[in-house]
């Protein structure tokens, strides 16, 4: 038997001036995005931003559904969005953050597990690295230089026959 360690490197930054101008604006669009969150059931609204290298921002917010499942979380929403609106540009910054009813989420609100799969696709479709912000609605900021940070021995293509 042999042990292996899987390490990521991820920065932590106390608040949005920290970070540079270009990202800031980013979770400016993140936040409107979050306000169009369609989140009756949770109460929980995300919002994200995404930049493209054509410079374009996509916008996208969690949309749910009485059948829950049948919903979507705001990472897909904006990246299925993306890959079908440019589909020859690649994402080089993705910013999320989230408001919730209940209380002040000032912890950093990673994406699900379902979006890290989403998000990789993409990256491996781009063939460039993507990077993933993301905070509370207040307090920390944390940044994945790669989605693949997020996602250590991840499931991708290349395991299919014939890829
Ligand atoms: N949600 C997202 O939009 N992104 C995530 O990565 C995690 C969760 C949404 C789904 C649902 O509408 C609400 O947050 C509560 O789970």
């Amino acid at each position: 038997m042999k042990k292996i360690t899987v390490e990521t490197h991820l920065e932590v930054y106390d608040s949005l001036e920290e970070l540079p101008v270009s990202i800031q604006k980013l979770f400016n669009k993140a936040q409107q995005a979050r306000d169009t969150a369609y989140a009756p059931y949770s109460h929980f609204k995300v919002g994200v931003a995404i930049t493209l290298d054509n410079g374009k921002i996509i916008q996208g917010s969690n949309q749910e559904n009485a059948a829950y499942p049948s919903g979507l979380c705001a990472e897909r929403v904006a990246v299925f969005y993306a890959g079908a609106s440019f589909p020859k540009s690649a994402i080089t910054a993705l910013a999320i953050t989230v408001k919730s009813s209940d209380k002040i989420v000032t912890t950093p609100v990673a994406p699900c597990g379902a979006c890290r799969q989403s998000l990789a696709e993409y990256e491996i479709k781009q063939k460039s690295p993507m990077a993933v912000y993301f905070m509370g609605e207040t307090g920390k900021i944390i940044k994945a230089p790669s989605i693949k940070a997020l996602l250590p021995l991840g499931f991708d293509g290349s395991f299919l026959d014939g890829n």
